[in-house]
């Protein structure tokens, strides 16, 4: 097997998928792109060719469920490998919609799998999350604990999992990394790329920058009685541009073997809401205003990774900190005070 050159970006639109194309780029792959933007814009794709410097590649706007669509570019193109990065990605809307978030994570995988395989195509790199653990409880969990996902997004991303290890497990030519990411957040150095979510941004981050700004009037914190420090839900926040690298790594290691491995990003160390908030105002130079609501369902206590595992088979470990991200996503928000629909903003010697 031959390390993969031409890269099919699913979701290459969104967050992560607009940073992976850039590190890609910058990598020498070639890229073809496909998203509906359901949760993105095509504007964003300017700006990765201004910051890579080159032609983005071929961008197709479909939907990966339109397998007739997705076949043809298969069809088009000679596709090496492809990483997967469209789904639908909110915890709380999966609890109001769980079959629009099981068409699409789950339908959208099986559809994508399934052309693959037409085209002889058996290389994947899938998203997968650090949600499909559930309530696993206090302390760092590496990639043995059991699935116990609590809501609709996390089982739709679970049995992909389950999907995709079947698969393996019978089709000796596939080879999946399953990248189990705890929490993205921040954006591209440049401020040019940052999170950019249609309507109300369900992750902290992108909803503390609205806040920062002004375009919302405080944050809600979920839940201050989850047995936690000081109340509030502890995650581990990981830097987009040390997700991304993972990914480019990982593409190097496609070729080590076949079969699923599956690896948890994280940067092993807990924030909670609270200390996410603090590290935030920080970066603004001002206190966000917040209040305290009820929990949301679906939500749990803790999930911080145990991620020694990918450590010790790449050689690969994160760089950057909290308060890199919440630095990276301010300047992000306060020169792209409207996301990607306005022009960007000069920076100035004040941000
Ligand atoms: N951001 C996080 O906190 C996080 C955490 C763990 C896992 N993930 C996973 O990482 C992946 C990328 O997340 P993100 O934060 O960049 O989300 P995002 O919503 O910014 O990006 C997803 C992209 O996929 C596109 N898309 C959705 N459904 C599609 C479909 N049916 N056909 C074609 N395109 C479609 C969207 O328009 C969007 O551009 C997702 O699979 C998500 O579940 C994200």
């Amino acid at each position: 097997m031959s390390a993969p050159s031409t890269i099919l970006v699913t979701g290459g639109a969104g967050f992560i998928g607009s940073h992976a194309c850039v590190e890609l780029l910058d990598h020498g792959y070639e890229l073809i792109v496909v998203d509906d933007y359901s949760n993105s814009r095509p504007q964003v794709f300017a700006r990765v060719e201004r910051i890579a410097g080159r032609f983005l590649g071929t961008v197709y706007e479909l939907d990966i469920r339109d397998r007739r669509a997705l076949s043809a570019v298969f069809d088009r193109h000679s596709v090496d490998a492809v990483v997967h990065f469209a789904a639908h990605k909110a915890v709380g809307t999966s609890t109001r919609m769980p079959i629009d978030y099981y068409d699409t994570n789950v339908g959208g995988t099986t559809a994508l799998l399934n052309t693959m395989h037409e085209h002889g195509v058996h290389q994947l790199v899938f998203s997968s999350s650090c949600s499909v653990y559930g309530d696993a409880g206090h302390g760092p969990l590496d990639e043995s604990t059991p699935a116990r996902p609590t809501n609709p997004y996390a089982a739709s991303k679970a049995i992909c999992e389950q999907i995709l290890a079947d698969v393996c497990r019978r089709r000796p030519e596939y080879t999946v990394l399953c990248l189990r990411y705890f929490n993205p957040a921040g954006a591209h150095p440049s401020s040019l790329l940052g999170e950019d979510p249609s309507g109300s941004p369900e992750n902290l981050l992108p909803n503390l920058a609205q806040v920062a700004i002004g375009r919302r009037e405080r944050l809600r914190v979920f839940g201050d009685d989850y047995p936690t420090a000081d109340g509030t839900a502890v995650r581990d926040y990981l830097h987009v541009m040390d997700t991304v690298e993972a990914h480019r790594v990982a593409l190097d290691h496609l070729a080590d073997g076949t079969g699923m491995r599956v690896y948890n990003l994280g940067i092993g160390k807990g924030s909670s809401v609270l200390d996410v908030i603090a590290s935030f105002s920080d970066a603004c130079g001002r206190p966000v205003p917040y209040e305290i609501v009820a929990r949301r369902p679906g939500d749990v206590a803790e999930l911080v990774a145990d991620a020694s595992a990918v450590a010790r088979a790449w050689g690969w470990r994160p760089s950057r900190d909290l308060a890199d991200m919440c630095r990276d996503a301010w300047r992000f928000q306060q020169l792209n005070p409207h996301g990607y629909t306005g022009s960007p903003r000069r920076a100035s010697a004040k941000d």
